[in-house]
């Protein structure tokens, strides 16, 4: 790996993080992606960004994992939908018998097909049903990845979750996808989305992920460190807004007694959706 890391890459960190804290995350199987060059890059994100990205991946990892086992329980989700999955491992944190779609770039999905398929062959992890497509949200149409899920989701009832991407996206491809989830969708179904607010951009932390990616990523012509309205999820057509989080309410909830210092907190809001009609 040469000093700079792709998009791509940004996976490998996720999961170093996750793995940091697992007794948080619950992301029991992180630890699987690691190695020394992985490590190195994580340590130099969290120390010229922020100290708290670690703990951050690791609530965000909690609060998605304690709202699929709830509505796994209450038989709300038979599918998983899991855009630009990286190296996240819910469908060996969740029930078996859900169906999982892992949708991400060639080199992620291939690589992560792959270490699965030996893991499980090892008996490192247990067998899931999981279907493996490669797609670029970055390109002109999605009609083709829409055509390769209907077949495997069928009128199951979806959760369709986009978890660390938006940052990486351009405003017409964020369109374009929220489209996609529209059609793949009935009444009822569940759609969560992670995003910065606009008014991080203010913060220092915020200059300190921009100068660090100014000089860290391998960026595409798409990249605009992409922040979203709350007003892009709360006027969502055919959608309603059903839950709203964000680091520092996480951390109250998981952890109430850690204090934060919450200026240095690059502050993620979590949305969950449910399709009205
Ligand atoms: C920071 S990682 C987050 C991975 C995972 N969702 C998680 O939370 O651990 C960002 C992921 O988005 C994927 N991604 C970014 N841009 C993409 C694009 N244009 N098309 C498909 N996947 C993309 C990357 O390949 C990477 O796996």
């Amino acid at each position: 790996m040469n000093n700079k890391i792709t998009i791509d890459e940004t996976a490998f960190v996720t999961a170093a993080f996750r793995a940091g804290d697992t007794g948080i995350s619950k992301d029991h199987h992180a630890h699987l992606w690691a190695n020394s060059s992985i490590e190195e890059h994580a340590v130099r994100y969290s120390s010229t960004v922020s100290a708290y990205e670690p703990y951050a991946h690791c609530l965000r990892n909690r609060y998605f994992y304690d709202t699929l086992v709830e509505l796994i329980d209450h038989n709300e989700v038979e599918v998983l939908i899991n855009f630009g999955c990286g190296f996240s491992m819910y469908p060996y944190l969740l029930n078996k018998d859900l169906i999982y779609i892992e949708i991400d770039k060639l080199d992620v999905i291939t690589h992560k097909h792959q270490k699965i398929s030996e893991w499980q062959e090892q008996g490192f992890l247990p067998f899931r049903e999981i279907h493996y497509i490669e797609a670029d949200f970055n390109m002109p149409s999605l009609e083709d990845l829409y055509h390769q899920i209907v077949p495997l989701k069928g009128n199951k009832k979806s959760f369709i979750l986009l978890e660390g991407v938006l940052f990486f996206l351009g405003k017409e491809d964020t369109n374009r996808l929220f489209d996609l989830f529209e059609r793949l969708q009935g009444p009822d179904e569940y759609l969560a989305s992670v995003s910065f607010q606009p008014q991080l951009e203010k913060s220092v932390v915020f200059r300190k992920l921009i100068e660090f990616v100014e000089s860290n990523l391998e960026k595409n012509q798409q990249f605009q460190y992409q922040t979203v309205k709350d007003g892009y999820y709360k006027n969502r057509r055919g959608y309603k807004l059903i839950d709203h989080q964000d680091t520092l309410s996480l951390s109250a909830y998981y952890d109430p007694g850690r204090v934060l210092p919450n200026e240095e907190v690059l502050n993620e809001h979590m949305y969950l959706l449910k399709r009205i009609k």
